[in-house]
């Protein structure tokens, strides 16, 4: 019998203070038409100073719990995807796991930046399906504010904070049909954070800021989210006609237009949240769902296809029956 990763919960959380295009303007040379025009955002969320990824993580796996109405207890797995974890160690999913008052599970974090929640849907699909774990908690969670370098025009505007869940079950029904993830590590140059702990080993006076140059990123981003699309749809006898959402990462809406079009999809077919959220990395897609199902959108039965890409690079797709 086949074993399946059915979703039976999904969470989101965003810090209350709102940073708008306007706020971004009188701290740096930038207008909002220009942001909203090159981006499609309009406003992100930043935490404030006692929010961190854990706390964030914690409320939206509860949302998630709640709504799956499991105990907690039954979670036997817990993966966080985040580059701006708490702390170097312990993880922040063992942080979670103590928030949740869970005794008897394991916890891990992965680091795959944007790619971050798709990557984890991968990760917790495998166990499933070899049947190591039964219910596994799937959280994107990121302070993005925090390694963003305030006085650059060129990243400041893009990137937001939150954390998005899923909880996936053990089902012998449709959920997840497929992943397909991928890594190149010779783009660094391109989109890259310094750690301060590892700075003698690269340039000294490197501040631990996203530094990215935009328009080379942009487009290998679009490229690529072409081909993932495609190798998708491929390797699982899909037509375009098949895919009821997509569930982007959100860094740009003109990217998503792009991965859109070539689906053949209006963007009526696509969730997206970059207006009020800008980029919230390894949370974006996890976040977008959430709103997706929580605002009734995405439906049981129907088929959403997540996609993300990141530094790293990294990029990767998740097919899955609601
Ligand atoms: N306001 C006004 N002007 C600006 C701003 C700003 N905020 N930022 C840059 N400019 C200027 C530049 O200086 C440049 O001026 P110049 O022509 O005089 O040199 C001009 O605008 C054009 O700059 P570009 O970088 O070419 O602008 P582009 O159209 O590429 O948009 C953007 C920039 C929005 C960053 C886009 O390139 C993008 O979205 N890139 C992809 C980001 C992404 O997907 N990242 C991956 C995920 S993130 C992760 O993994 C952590």
């Amino acid at each position: 019998m086949t074993i399946w990763a059915n979703v039976i919960g999904t969470g989101g959380y965003l810090p209350a203070t709102i940073r708008t295009n306007q706020d971004l303007s009188e701290m740096v040379d930038t207008t909002d038409s220009w942001i909203y025009e090159r981006t499609g955002i309009k406003s992100r969320r930043i935490a404030d100073e006692h929010e961190t990824a854990s706390s964030m993580a914690e409320v939206a796996a509860r949302q998630a719990i709640e709504m799956a109405g499991i105990d907690a207890e039954q979670i036997d797995l817990i993966i966080v995807a985040t580059g701006t974890p708490d702390r170097v160690y312990p993880s922040t999913a063992c942080l979670v796991q103590e928030r949740l008052g869970i005794k008897h599970c394991v916890g891990f974090d992965i680091q795959a930046a944007c790619s971050g929640s798709v990557f984890g849907l991968s990760i917790a699909d495998q166990y499933i399906k070899t049947g190591f774990a039964k219910t596994v908690l799937v959280i994107g969670s990121e302070v993005c504010s925090r390694i963003v370098d305030w006085s650059d025009r060129s990243t400041c505007i893009l990137f937001g904070d939150g954390a998005g869940a899923v909880l996936l079950s053990a089902s012998d029904q449709p959920g997840i049909l497929a992943t397909h993830i991928h890594s190149d590590g010779g783009y660094e140059d391109l989109l890259y954070c310094p750690n301060p702990q590892a700075a003698a080993a690269h340039k000294q006076d490197e501040a631990s800021v996203i530094n990215m140059r935009g328009n080379e990123v942009f487009k290998v981003a679009v490229n690529t989210l072409g081909r993932i699309v495609d190798e998708t749809l491929e390797a699982n006898g899909l037509q375009h006609s098949d895919i009821d959402w997509l569930v982007p990462h959100q860094a740009n809406t003109r990217i998503i237009a792009a991965t859109a079009k070539k689906l053949g999809m209006s963007m009526e077919q696509v969730i997206l949240t970059l207006e009020t959220q800008g980029n919230t990395s390894s949370a974006s897609v996890l976040l977008a769902f959430n709103q997706g199902v929580r605002d009734g959108r995405i439906k049981r039965g129907q088929t959403v296809l997540m996609e993300a890409f990141g530094a790293g690079f990294t990029w990767g797709s998740a097919l899955l029956k609601f």
